[in-house]
């Protein structure tokens, strides 16, 4: 266990180490770790962790929150805090705390930074290298269940960022048979060329929105024509009508995708009638 950890610039008992309920780590695991091994106090793989680390950063775009001597020093430190010369040392970086918003917050929020270290129990690995290990078989769902609420959202705060630097609102993810399965963080509709709507069916594959089941029912009252079914992307832009579900939005129409108007490029009396039967308006 470790008892030190170093958290955004002060070494703190590890009981009283905290960081932000609003912490992107937290909320969205927008966030990356390393872990080195150390074995008789001597750091295994020193650089190609930290090359990773940074590689890491890069690629979600989070400001390194200090260079890579200073990070060295910090891990030492904690390490030596620790009295950790068999076992490992952990750092984790998060795109910091913010007001909740999938979209990256303002460009001076600070990135968290923690770091801990911990001894492991050396002769429990040796007798565990030396009698080997037993291993199952399990599917590959990492992630494909997206059924679940949970905040595993790092893609869909990436794609969420990338509409907003497109001027887009949304994004609408498409599946490897290009099928749009769903919003970053609402669900996808469309009242397709032959004016029926249509909605992904409930699967794995979507979060099934609560949103989405009522305004559902609220078409069927309607006599409306609904079809759960995908759509692609070619059929959105076609389509008479595209708008999104979500708790945070109700019904709002689609009016362009990928730079292509949908119908008119003005919210459709389809959407129009939905949004106004859901708010009870
Ligand atoms: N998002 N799909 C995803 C991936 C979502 O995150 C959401 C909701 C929905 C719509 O679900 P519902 O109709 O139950 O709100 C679909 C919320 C609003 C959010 O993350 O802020």
């Amino acid at each position: 266990m470790s008892r030190i950890a170093y958290v955004n610039g002060a070494y703190v008992p590890l009981r009283s180490a905290s960081i932000s309920i609003q912490d992107r780590g937290f909320q969205f695991a927008d966030s990356i770790y390393e872990v080195w091994a150390i074995r008789d106090g001597r750091m295994f793989d020193t650089d190609g962790h930290m090359t990773r680390l940074q590689r890491s950063l890069a690629e979600l775009r989070i400001t390194p929150p200090m260079n890579e001597a200073t990070l060295m020093v910090v891990m030492r430190e904690t390490m030596r805090r620790n009295r950790v010369t068999d076992g490992i040392v952990y750092v984790q970086v998060s795109r910091g705390a913010a007001n909740r918003d999938h979209v990256f917050p303002a460009a001076n929020t600070k990135p968290t930074l923690i770091v801990t270290a911990k001894n492991l129990d050396r002769a429990a690995i040796s007798k565990r290298a030396a009698s080997g290990i037993k291993v199952i078989s399990a599917s590959e769902t990492r992630w494909q269940r997206r059924d679940i609420k949970s905040v595993n959202l790092l893609p869909n705060v990436l794609a969420r960022q990338a509409a907003k630097e497109r001027g887009a609102f949304e994004a609408w993810f498409v599946d490897e048979n290009n099928l749009v399965t769903e919003g970053t963080s609402s669900s996808a509709w469309i009242v397709d060329a032959d004016g029926v709507l249509r909605t992904r069916e409930l699967s794995f594959d979507i979060l099934h929105g609560i949103t989405r089941g009522a305004v559902l029912k609220l078409a069927q009252e309607r006599q409306m024509k609904v079809e759960e079914r995908p759509f692609t992307m070619e059929e959105a832009k076609r389509a008479r009508e595209a708008f999104i579900t979500a708790a945070s939005n109700a019904a709002t129409a689609v009016v362009e995708i990928d730079g292509v108007a949908v119908g008119d490029g003005k919210p459709g009396p389809v959407t129009e009638a939905l949004r106004a039967a859901y708010l009870g308006a």
